[in-house]
């Protein structure tokens, strides 16, 4: 095959690429699933994967059900998504008029910066936390303004009060619970931020992990400078079909109607969040043996003398790895086919992130990590 390109114009595409993408870090791609398997020699069905949060349950019954028996996979999607739109209403009890579904949560974190960024505007992000805040920002021409949380991964309100005031930034990006640490805002730390004049982005992913009620989705009515985000990734373990929503006041979300692409969440998807929805009950039982194994998994690893792991009220749990470096304990657990998240971050850099999984995944990583131990 010929691969070289005869250059007749002079041209550099490369020069002319917009400065903001010129100046992010060239892209690292994750590895899929079927190729981490066949570099750790194994197959897919014995790597206990606890590296990014999914729902090892995996989706309702009924999810493959609807996806196997889809009705018109050859008609574009309804671009308003009415039936998902009024099912996530009575879900969340946000009118459906207020509710905006997206090709997942990272779909609407991206519309957001682009509905709210200018060139040279500003945008506040609290790390550790999910990293799509600061890359959103970066791809859309926004200076990200960084507020570190404090060494027990609460929020600095102080220095987030005084960079809105110094810096006038329009978007404030939080999880609740956080990624990675798995904390939840308060409702005071809430309300201070909300008095400010700033527009407050509730990352919501986890929250079914820590109880429906500890939800803000319907704060969205009373403060028109809320917006609340959430998924079907994590709870409905449809991670895989890409599946996310946000709860906006409804003179916002006339403007965002305005800037998405038409059909922007696929017809299997839709049909698999409207199965899960329709199976609610069943998930959220499922959720509910996720808390229980959360507990479980946390008592197991304190009991390591090398693992410190943070209450979490989300599907995974953080730990502080001491007395052993936490990079080689990343490496020697994938080489048993258990994969957990290490994060090369110095504020992270002596810690691992571990997913919920089954009772059995905990009692096999508990196995390899007495294991470890022992050496
Ligand atoms: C805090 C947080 N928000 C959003 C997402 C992404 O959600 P989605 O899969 O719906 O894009 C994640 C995924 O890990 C997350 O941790």
């Amino acid at each position: 095959m010929k691969t070289e390109t005869t250059d007749t114009t002079g041209l550099n595409p490369i020069s002319m690429l917009r400065s903001t993408v010129r100046a992010i870090e060239p892209y690292v791609p994750i590895l899929p699933f079927e190729v981490l398997a066949e570099s750790l020699g194994r197959p897919i069905a014995e790597i206990i994967k606890l590296d990014a949060n999914e729902n090892l349950y995996g989706p309702s019954p009924l999810v493959r059900a609807a996806l196997s028996d889809l009705g018109f996979p050859h008609i574009y999607p309804d671009p308003e998504n009415r039936a998902l739109r009024k099912a996530l209403s009575d879900f969340t009890g946000v009118p459906s008029e207020n509710i905006f579904a997206g090709a997942g949560a990272d779909e609407v974190i991206d519309l957001i910066m682009r509905l709210f960024i200018d060139q040279g505007d500003n945008i506040i992000d609290c790390p550790p936390t999910f990293g799509m805040y600061s890359f959103d920002a970066a791809v859309n021409g926004a200076e990200t303004i960084v507020i570190e949380r404090k060494d027990d991964f609460t929020l600095d309100l102080q220095a987030i009060v005084d960079a809105v005031s110094i810096h006038s930034p329009k978007l404030l990006f939080l999880a609740s619970p956080n990624n990675p640490d798995g904390g939840l805002i308060s409702d005071e730390e809430l309300y201070t931020l909300l008095a400010l004049p700033i527009i407050v982005i509730l990352d919501e992913a986890y929250i079914e992990f820590a109880g429906i009620k500890n939800s803000r989705i319907d704060w969205v009515l009373e403060h028109s400078n809320l917006i609340v985000l959430r998924t079907f990734s994590k709870w409905a373990g449809l991670a895989g079909l890409r599946v996310g929503y946000g709860a906006f006041s409804t003179g916002l979300l006339q403007e965002l109607w305005k800037i998405k692409q038409p059909y922007n969440v696929s017809v299997a998807a839709t049909e698999a969040a409207l199965a899960s929805l329709s199976d609610s009950s069943n998930l959220l039982q499922v959720v509910s043996k996720i808390r229980s194994e959360r507990k479980r998994l946390s008592q197991m690893l304190s009991g390591l003398p090398f693992l410190f792991p943070y209450p979490s009220h989300g599907n995974f749990v953080l730990c502080e790895v001491k007395g052993m470096n936490a990079l080689s304990l990343h490496q020697a657990l994938s080489t048993e086919g258990i994969l957990v998240r290490y994060f090369d971050k110095p504020r992270l850099r002596d810690h691992i992130r571990v997913s919920v999984g089954l009772p059995q995944h905990t009692d096999f990583l508990l196995t390899i990590l007495s294991r470890i131990a022992k050496r």
